[in-house]
């Protein structure tokens, strides 16, 4: 057990994921078969992954309302309150909110009730301004007071636009609630969740801190989607709820941020990269604070080759601005980084059919339990890169139109299988090229999803990672974000299913 061959073996005869066509295998004997994505699978692991989900939520034993990283408590010991898994899991749940069964939405009300009490008592814990970053919590709410990569200001950042969603489907559904969960997120003059981040967020989105990936300080590209995003939405509730001043302010603070996350596209590179040092020390940060930041390493700079480039677009997008999912800059983010892990794992050597694995970043040396090993492959990683891509079909759909350039052309040709264009070419909705690309696109999203179904357990759990060689889960097992991944990239699947039919390739 254990062998390549065995998990190969095992999931080609136990998974019914894979459907293998029959009469693709007849007409492309040359080809290995190709196996679709069925509906039906990746609803079933959708049930599972909510449930698996749901269970890290108020875990007995902590306070109402907490998200627990992932159950196990060593090697690794995930069991604390990330300020970011959590926002990103509740976000999961309101993106899956209107779509779910009355039962579920049921369910769900009341532990987002409780998720917003718990954020104000974090807040209430975090003894000085400085701790609104605190990346993580014990269960109870108290501050995790320990070493570690603090702070992480993409926390409040996400927290805040979390809140905001909350209050506004409080509003949109006329809960009884409603005014008090506004209250509770957005005044002027009282303490609020939403307020206290946004204050925050607005006065330090120019500090070092720590990535998202809890390793290194600096200036990330990921924060800084974020931060945008939250001050994009906190000038709007500042203006609904009359504080005109604050609304100011965040607004002032957009027109820097954008300029700051222009520079992080590297067009000699052709992608976006995760953080910049040379270049915030060179924009005049402090060097001595630069330098003697904590875990400050040469070895840091490495290609900045990061697939939470493509997170912050999935988790951070503000329609209508910059680095959406139809900027040529994410789409050729896209393509070095699926062309970077293709080449690095071996288990995507294995199954070409299935798509590639996605991991963190190319230099990555974290396995799931120590620090100076090979890193792998990761769901949420595989998962987000499909979500990306039918998000960038919903957008291309919704634009009616694909202007090929000089930046985009290469993923068009390699990635949604575009035979033959010419740089400066608008292909339209109608014409069969449109089709086709976005067609493309969902074969490769799909073979995405094959990808993580695959490697998954039998009962549906999911580890943060996938071994690089032999395809089993690795890490921490059922992983929140891991199990929020799949719900979110089932979600756009599903809008997507909607405008585009299943190619047949
Ligand atoms: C090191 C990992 O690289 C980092 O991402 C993780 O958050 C910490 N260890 C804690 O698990
Ligand atoms: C490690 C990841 O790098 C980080 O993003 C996450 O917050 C923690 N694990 C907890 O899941």
């Amino acid at each position: 057990m254990g062998s390549r061959f065995m998990k190969d073996f095992i999931a080609v005869t136990l998974n019914r994921g894979l459907v293998f066509s029959a009469l693709c295998a007849l007409a492309l004997p040359a080809l290995a078969a190709t196996p679709t994505l069925s509906d039906q699978d990746l609803q079933q692991q959708a049930h599972r992954s909510l449930e698996f989900l749901l269970q890290n939520i108020s875990p007995e034993g902590s306070a109402r309302g907490a998200v627990v990283a992932a159950p196990s408590r060593a090697e690794p010991d995930y069991y604390y309150h990330w300020v970011r898994d959590a926002a990103l899991t509740f976000d999961s749940l309101f993106t899956i909110y209107d779509d779910a069964a009355p039962d579920v939405r049921a369910r769900l009300r009341p532990l987002f009730l409780d998720h917003l009490e718990f954020n104000r008592t974090l807040q209430a814990n975090s003894s000085t301004e400085a701790s609104y970053g605190e990346p993580k919590f014990l269960t109870d709410g108290s501050l995790f007071t320990g070493p570690w990569g603090r702070p992480q200001n993409d926390g409040p950042a996400l927290r805040a636009a979390s809140m905001i969603r909350l209050q506004s489907l409080a509003l949109r559904e006329g809960w009884p609630q409603a005014n008090a969960i506004q209250r509770k997120v957005y005044d002027a003059r009282t303490p609020s969740v939403g307020k206290t981040d946004l204050e925050y967020v607005a006065h330090r989105w120019r500090d070092w801190n720590f990535d998202l990936w809890e390793e290194v300080f600096g200036l990330h590209f990921y924060t800084l989607m974020a931060q945008r995003l939250a001050l994009t939405q906190g000038a709007q509730i500042a203006d609904a709820l009359g504080d005109p001043g604050a609304a100011d302010f965040y607004r002032q603070q957009l027109a820097p941020i954008e300029a700051r996350l222009d520079t992080f596209w590297s067009a000699s590179a052709g992608y976006v990269r995760a953080t910049l040092y040379v270049e915030s020390l060179l924009r005049g940060l402090p060097l001595a604070s630069a330098l003697t930041g904590p875990r400050f390493r040469l070895a840091d700079f490495k290609s900045q080759l990061d697939a939470s480039v493509l997170l912050a677009v999935l988790h951070a997008d503000v329609p209508g601005r910059s680095f959406s999912f139809d900027d040529d800059r994410m789409l050729s983010t896209y393509l070095r980084l699926r062309d970077s892990f293709r080449s690095i794992y071996t288990v995507n050597g294995n199954h070409p059919e299935l798509g590639t694995a996605f991991g963190r970043y190319p230099e990555d040396t974290y396995d799931g339990y120590r620090t100076d090993a090979r890193g792998n492959p990761w769901v949420l990683t595989t998962a987000g890169a499909a979500e990306f891509l039918y998000r960038s079909i919903l957008k291309f759909h919704e634009n009616s139109r694909i202007v090929i350039t000089a930046e985009n052309v290469a993923f068009f040709t390699q990635v949604a299988g575009l035979s033959s264009a010419a740089v400066g070419q608008t292909i339209v909705r109608g014409d069969a090229r449109f089709t086709a690309i976005l067609g493309g696109l969902r074969h490769e999203a799909d073979r995405l999803l094959l990808r993580v179904l695959f490697h998954k357990n039998s009962d549906g759990s999911l580890s943060e990672q996938i071994n690089r060689e032999n395809g089993f889960m690795q890490g921490a097992p059922n992983l929140t974000w891991s199990h929020a991944s799949i719900l979110t990239a089932k979600h756009y699947r599903d809008r997507v299913n909607q405008i585009v039919r299943t190619p047949r390739r």
